[in-house]
């Protein structure tokens, strides 16, 4: 892991540091809370941009892994970590491995829904096509079952929607054309590793999968976040969540 940087100087140095939720997990609000943070601006009170001290300081150049130890959620973490250790224990290749270990990224620190999509964004620019692909693939084909390879529809599904849920037309449109995709059992198999991997009190080094990374992972050289690529954006969103703009 990339060493953090020193944990004096923070910007904005002596100002009361406000933050202010995002707006796509208060949709339709009354303002109400945006007007009382508004009105609470003066002198020594500024809305937070840059590193906030709440959080673990990223290193200047962040890598994958970084995110993994210091902004990604436990859940998550153990979650893709064990996913990744199944299938890398089942000896598949490194591209299902590496979708494994991707598939929820965007979960772990940036937003849950259409989460295959964000995901599949966020790792574009330095994965295989075909692992971007199982990746964004997989939230729709987690719904479709195919008991020709053993994947029934999820029981966690049905705990966390209820028995009635039907996905949309649009999920299960996706679904059916991944179907049918030269890439489809990259992504079966990655939802085939996918329904068994919240095993509390597992913990699984993220170290294990250095190599791997290094091979499959285009890192940038300026850090992610800083590469200006077209997801660069959403790195430093994960970064620096609470900055105001
Ligand atoms: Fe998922
Ligand atoms: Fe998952």
């Amino acid at each position: 892991m990339t060493q953090s940087r020193d944990k004096d100087a923070y910007p904005q140095a002596g100002k009361r540091r406000m933050t202010a939720p995002q707006p796509v997990t208060m949709v339709c609000n009354d303002g109400a809370l945006e007007r009382e943070l508004l009105a609470q601006m003066g002198p020594d009170t500024v809305f937070m941009m840059g590193d906030n001290p709440a959080l673990p300081r990223m290193p200047e150049k962040p890598t994958l892994l970084d995110f993994f130890h210091l902004r990604f959620g436990a859940i998550t973490v153990n979650h893709l970590l064990q996913s990744a250790k199944l299938a890398l224990d089942a000896g598949h290749s490194e591209t299902i491995v590496m979708a494994c270990l991707l598939h929820d990224i965007s979960n772990g620190a940036l937003i849950r829904t259409d989460h295959g999509y964000w995901s599949a964004q966020l790792v574009r620019p330095y994965v295989s096509e075909e692992v971007a692909w199982a990746v964004e693939k997989h939230q729709a084909l987690r719904f479709l079952p195919d008991e020709s390879v053993g994947y029934g529809y999820p029981e966690a599904y049905v705990k966390y929607f209820g028995e009635d849920y039907v996905p949309p037309p649009h999920i299960q449109r996706e679904a059916q054309e991944a179907r049918k995709h030269r890439w489809y059992m990259t992504c079966r198999i990655l939802t085939l590793n996918d329904v068994y991997s919240f095993q509390e009190g597992l913990t699984v080094d993220p170290e294990l999968f250095t190599d791997i990374i290094g091979r499959n992972f285009k890192q940038p050289e300026e850090g992610l976040g800083f590469d200006g690529s077209p997801s660069a954006h959403m790195w430093r969103t994960m970064i620096w969540p609470d900055n105001f703009l």
